[in-house]
């Protein structure tokens, strides 16, 4: 039985795989060890004063409160808004030209994910982000309702996502992995459910991806995916998702015509495997509560299996 969580990704802005989250793990250890050194002045001045009586003290309560209430707290914090005014520049200047341009846009509570290849053709695909390792990538973000907050941890800071507007992100991946992307600006019900997976690749495995993702859906050649694919049209399913090289064209919910090759269901709630996608169309709103998809309860066992198998031969 596989695991039903799937919080196994790094999802650390401590343990960075890019280059913008390494910059920001250091502001962060210089901010916790400016606060450290101050706590210690404070509480070892604290104590001083309980523990030595009066009488036997210095006078120097003028050069404390002079020093330890504005020289000190100045020095520290200018100190540390330089070293954030020195990094911001890099972490805000555009990517070079001929960069890889990803395109996203939050939904509630989901995540419309765009890549633009060398001929002009657009990719979409859905909750999952895979990148090429080594090489900055200029994100493009926007929202398609309500404010939305783009952020993987592990690779960089968070930019909100702007309904009528674009907000770009420059980040640069260092490291092999598998990482968590979240929402982090409340949305309405499922915030907490908007996640992705962003699966950082090397380059020929990246474009290896890439191409596979151009292709369209063929129509499945066996039982009961054939059976599958007359019942997704039939029930209206095309209304609202795309899967390209088909009828359906609905853009409402996310782009299925590679749905087999992403790793989760439901915006990186759950492994994307048979049980929970069959879970998925029959009892949704347990799986993902708040989620707009309707379930498909009234459908048979035979259906169900037909709509599952019909759905796991789209790679
Ligand atoms: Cu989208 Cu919170």
């Amino acid at each position: 039985m596989r695991p039903e969580l799937i919080d196994d990704v790094s999802q650390s802005a401590l343990d960075p795989a890019g280059v913008g989250a390494a910059r920001i793990a250091d502001l962060f250890h210089w901010m916790v060890g400016g606060g450290v050194v101050i706590w210690l002045i404070v509480i070892g001045l604290a104590v001083y004063s309980i523990v030595v009586p009066r009488g036997h003290r210095p006078r120097l309560t003028k050069t404390l409160v002079i020093g330890g209430g504005a020289v000190v707290p100045t020095i520290v914090l200018s100190s540390l808004l330089c070293y954030a005014l020195a990094m911001l520049p890099d972490l805000h200047q555009p990517p070079p030209t001929g960069s890889l341009t990803v395109q996203v846009s939050g939904v509630r509570w989901w995540w419309r994910v765009q890549y633009r290849t060398d001929n002009g053709q657009t990719i979409e695909t859905a909750n999952e982000i895979r990148l090429p390792v080594g090489e900055a990538v200029d994100f493009k973000l926007t929202s398609e309702d309500v404010i939305h907050s783009f952020w993987i941890p592990s690779l960089g800071g968070k930019v909100d996502m702007i309904p009528g507007r674009m907000t770009r992100l420059k980040l640069h991946p260092t490291r092999v992995g598998t990482f968590r992307g979240v929402c982090a600006e409340y949305c309405g019900t499922a915030h907490a459910q908007m996640r992705f997976d962003v699966i950082v690749m090397r380059r020929p495995e990246f474009d290896d991806w890439l191409s596979s993702q151009r292709s369209e859906a063929r129509e499945p050649a066996q039982q009961p995916a054939i059976r599958g694919s007359v019942l997704f049209k039939r029930k209206g399913c095309g209304a609202c998702h795309t899967i390209r090289g088909t009828e359906a064209q609905g853009r409402v919910g996310p782009d299925l015509t590679h749905l087999a090759s992403r790793i989760s269901l439901g915006a990186a709630i759950k492994p994307n495997h048979t049980e929970n996608l069959r879970r998925w169309i029959t009892e949704t709103h347990h799986v993902k509560p708040g989620v707009t998809m309707p379930a498909f309860q009234s459908l048979d066992e035979g259906e169900v299996d037909a709509i599952v198998a019909y759905l796991e031969q789209l790679h």
